[in-house]
């Protein structure tokens, strides 16, 4: 039986925790689409035009060290906007998201075109200073040399793109339950999915 989870929302806002939190508790496979679009946006640091790099994804682009700067989630959003490089990463998607035994997506468009019948949509957000502040202490956890006001601008730009683009736009579904993490710990935000999901499943 499949049962897929879209989780949706801005940069950084928790959406890659809780997806993995939820893929544990229920036993479900879990896919961080925006690797997809990082590895993407990376392979063009190389030369190569946004659709051949779209194209010829493979595996071993997913482990390069760099995928998770503050540079391979600019150039990740500016391939995204290519309705090309969309298409190109929509069958891989979609048959994970069908995939037996349970998956969760997460992403920019998992509940509006990737899985429009997910039997769970969520649209998970937090404001614009808690977000940059999660993603500044991750940045420079993980050694980039970089400033709260220069992570916060990027993430607004970010989200500036992902929602004016013409394809796939980043919204929430006109079913997701949206959640606001500010003022709410990753553990309470992961504790009030896996109880939606529990309704969903008995
Ligand atoms: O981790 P963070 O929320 O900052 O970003 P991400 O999920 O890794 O996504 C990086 C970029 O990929 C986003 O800013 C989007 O432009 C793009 N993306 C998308 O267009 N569609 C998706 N399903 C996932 C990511």
């Amino acid at each position: 039986m499949s049962f897929c989870v879209a989780i949706d929302g801005p940069a950084a806002a928790g959406k890659g925790t809780v997806s993995r939190a939820v893929a544990e508790s229920f036993g479900f496979a879990y896919l961080d689409t925006g690797l997809l679009y990082r590895a993407t946006g990376a392979k063009t640091f190389e030369g190569l035009s946004p659709i051949e790099a779209a194209t010829t994804l493979a595996a071993e682009d997913l482990d390069r060290d760099d995928l998770r700067s503050g540079d391979a989630g600019q150039a990740a959003s500016r391939v995204a906007a290519i309705p090309e490089v969309r298409e190109a990463l929509i069958d891989f998607q979609r048959a994970f998201a069908r995939r037996t035994g349970g998956a969760v997506l997460d992403g920019r468009d998992i509940g509006t075109v990737i899985c429009p019948d997910a039997k769970v949509k969520l649209y998970i957000t937090a404001s614009d200073e808690v977000r940059a502040q999660r993603r500044f202490a991750e940045l420079t956890a993980a050694g980039e040399d970089t400033t709260f006001e220069k992570v916060l601008s990027d993430l607004r730009e970010r989200d500036e793109r992902d929602s004016a683009r013409a394809t796939a736009p980043l919204k929430p579904a006109d079913d997701a339950v949206v959640i606001d993490t500010s003022d709410m710990s990753i553990a309470e935000a992961v504790a009030q999915v896996v109880r939606l999901i529990q309704q969903k499943t008995v």
